[in-house]
């Protein structure tokens, strides 16, 4: 008889997206539901304690729908909260984010790199630790590229401001000879054919979402999925559906189920 565990995953926003649709590759047949955070989002500029606070509801509301194991698909929320949650509930697997110094730093050539990531990613113990551990001998530059969160929210993939803000936090960075970009904020693959623009090709752009999915399906713990039935994807947000059903039409090719969720008085999440 299959089990058919399923996969919680979640984020602030449309950002889960850039890890949602790589995790869907790898594993083709089980079930998966995503929360997006959008009533709250952007995360990166509210105290860490926060949003702690938000990724231990979003938690628990994942479990109880049975999921086995919880990829938290944001960097701000790993910086806030990773530590705590593997110690809170240390049967279940968790997948976090962690801005991809570690490979950037092994092949860059010109010795210095950039990171783009949220001012709470910045702040948070995750990253200096991923900075003192594999960054010592390169240089790293640093940007928060305020208002790209937002711009990506609202589709604007493309648009005049999303690139004022990537053109603001890139030039100076490219002036420095950085030869690497890292991404350490799940929003901005998604945005990643205007970085590639801006920064020329030979400039190397890391998305770590295909190494988070492969972790991801290290870690599942067990239970095969029943390759005859179709699988369940469901998009749960808390702000505006349809929103967020734009988002998910362009990057997910597979059927997405849609719902919305929202926080009570409480701070709890209904339905
Ligand atoms: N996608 C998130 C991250 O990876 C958070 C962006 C935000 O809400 O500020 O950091």
């Amino acid at each position: 008889m299959p089990d058919q565990k399923k996969i919680g995953i979640f984020d602030s926003g449309v950002g889960g997206i850039s890890v949602l649709r790589v995790l869907l590759k790898e594993l083709p047949a089980h079930d998966v539901i995503f929360v997006a955070d959008q009533a709250h989002v952007p995360y990166g500029r509210r105290p860490l304690e926060e949003v702690q606070t938000f990724s231990f509801e979003i938690t628990r509301w994942l479990l109880d729908r049975d999921c086995a194991e919880i990829i938290v698909a944001c960097n701000t929320a790993s910086a806030a909260a990773l530590h705590e949650l593997r110690a809170a509930f240390p049967q279940v697997p968790f997948v976090g984010m962690e801005p991809a110094v570690k490979p950037a730093a092994e092949q860059t050539r010109t010795g210095t790199v950039g990171v783009i990531a949220t001012p709470a990613t910045f702040q948070g113990a995750l990253y200096a630790s991923v900075i003192e551990r594999f960054a010592n001998h390169v240089t790293v530059l640093e940007n928060t590229c305020p208002g790209l969160v937002e711009e990506i929210e609202a589709g604007h993939l493309r648009g005049a401001e999303t690139r004022r803000i990537l053109e603001t936090a890139l030039h100076p960075m490219l002036k420095k000879g950085i030869d690497t970009v890292v991404l350490g904020c799940t929003h901005f693959p998604l945005v990643i054919p205007l970085i590639q623009e801006i920064t020329g090709p030979q400039v190397r752009v890391i998305d770590p979402a295909p190494a988070v999915a492969r972790q991801a399906v290290r870690v599942f713990p067990g239970g095969n999925a029943d390759l005859k039935r179709k699988r369940r994807v469901e998009a749960f947000t808390t702000g505006d559906p349809e929103r967020l059903r734009t988002l998910v039409s362009l990057f997910i090719k597979e059927e997405t189920i849609i719902r919305p969720l929202a926080w009570d008085a409480a701070n709890h999440l209904e339905p």
